[in-house]
């Protein structure tokens, strides 16, 4: 039993085949060819954090693969009432099929993961993000490679990170590490990612720089996310301030190459952390990035209930 709790959690071969497979089975839900190896299997999403792109296209992709969906809240279940996270993972896991969780620390995820019966997904903590990284790369590859060698395009290939050390910018190391890219990073003093919670099989995988301008230098895609992640709220006043000169703007853009992409994970605060010239601009990949949300984590789910097909 596999399960998805941080990106490192597979190979750089299962990515390979998730790819191909994320793309055949978006071809398919292009063509409105059904696809539906789940009949019968039961998805619970449980969310102690708000959400949009994870609820629905973890719920419209199970329904569209024949299963079914339960979604919890902290609020609706008795994980707001302090039943321990074990019994909570030994119950669900008895009556479901595969579980995904958006939780707070990595730790409640990987103790869920330990007392469970059944394969569970990390859906964010504050952590790792590994379904984004996961329709990230693969629109990386649509837009830049090859879907049928889809690994091939990323070798070499500089990604820019500018902002927050957080949840994307740990996974995108990890993904690096394991996928052949660099990372450049530029976090605001304080805000700088910490290195041993990606866990990294190798140091050359990123570069930390202190000017984000020389972080975009001879980036292939620069990505950025918000200021201030869920559950870091009450820092908001600080990081507006720290994270001024942290902003995707039109200028930052200019000193990536000329064909990078931009992307961000959304939601976005235009005039904060990206410009609306860069999000709503020709470079801006976003809204191919959400769509693929759904079709990277159909495959996903498939992989981990059936295995290669
Ligand atoms: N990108 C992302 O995970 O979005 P939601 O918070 O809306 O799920
Ligand atoms: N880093 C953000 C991502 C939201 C999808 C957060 O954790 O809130």
């Amino acid at each position: 039993m596999k399960h998805f709790l941080q990106f490192s959690d597979l190979t750089h071969d299962e990515y390979e085949y998730l790819f191909k497979r994320t793309a055949l089975i978006k071809q398919k839900f292009k063509s409105y060819e059904k696809h539906q190896p789940l009949v019968d299997r039961t998805l619970a999403m449980i969310f102690e954090k708000a959400s949009t792109r994870t609820r629905v296209s973890f719920e419209a992709g199970m329904y569209q693969l024949g299963g079914s969906v339960v979604h919890l809240t902290t609020g609706d279940s008795q994980l707001g009432r302090a039943e321990p996270i074990e019994d909570s993972a030994r119950v669900i896991s008895r009556m479901v099929d595969l579980v995904m969780i958006r939780t707070y620390g990595q730790e409640k995820i990987n103790n869920f993961a330990a007392h469970s019966r059944v394969p569970v997904i990390n859906g964010l903590t504050n952590e790792f993000h590994p379904c984004q990284i996961l329709a990230d790369i693969f629109t990386y590859i649509e837009h830049r490679g090859d879907p049928k060698n889809p690994l091939a395009c990323l070798k070499g290939k500089v990604v820019a990170w500018v902002g927050d050390g957080n949840n994307m910018a740990n996974t995108w190391l990890q993904a690096a590490d394991l996928l052949g890219f660099t990372v450049h990073i530029s976090t605001p003093l304080g805000y700088e990612v910490d290195h041993a919670v990606a866990g990294l099989k190798t140091s050359n995988s990123f570069k930390v720089f202190n000017d984000p301008k020389k972080a975009c230098q001879g980036a292939d895609l620069v990505t950025t996310d918000v200021w201030t992640s869920m559950g870091y709220e009450s820092e908001n006043e600080a990081r507006r301030v720290a994270f001024n000169d942290w902003c995707v703007d039109t200028e930052m853009m200019s000193h990536a190459n000329p064909d990078a992409l931009f992307m961000h994970c959304l939601p976005a605060h235009r005039g904060e952390e990206v410009q609306a010239e860069v999000i709503d601009g020709p470079q801006s990949v976003v809204w191919d990035e959400a769509e693929n949300r759904l079709h990277a984590q159909k495959a996903l789910m498939e992989y981990l209930l059936l295995g290669e097909l």
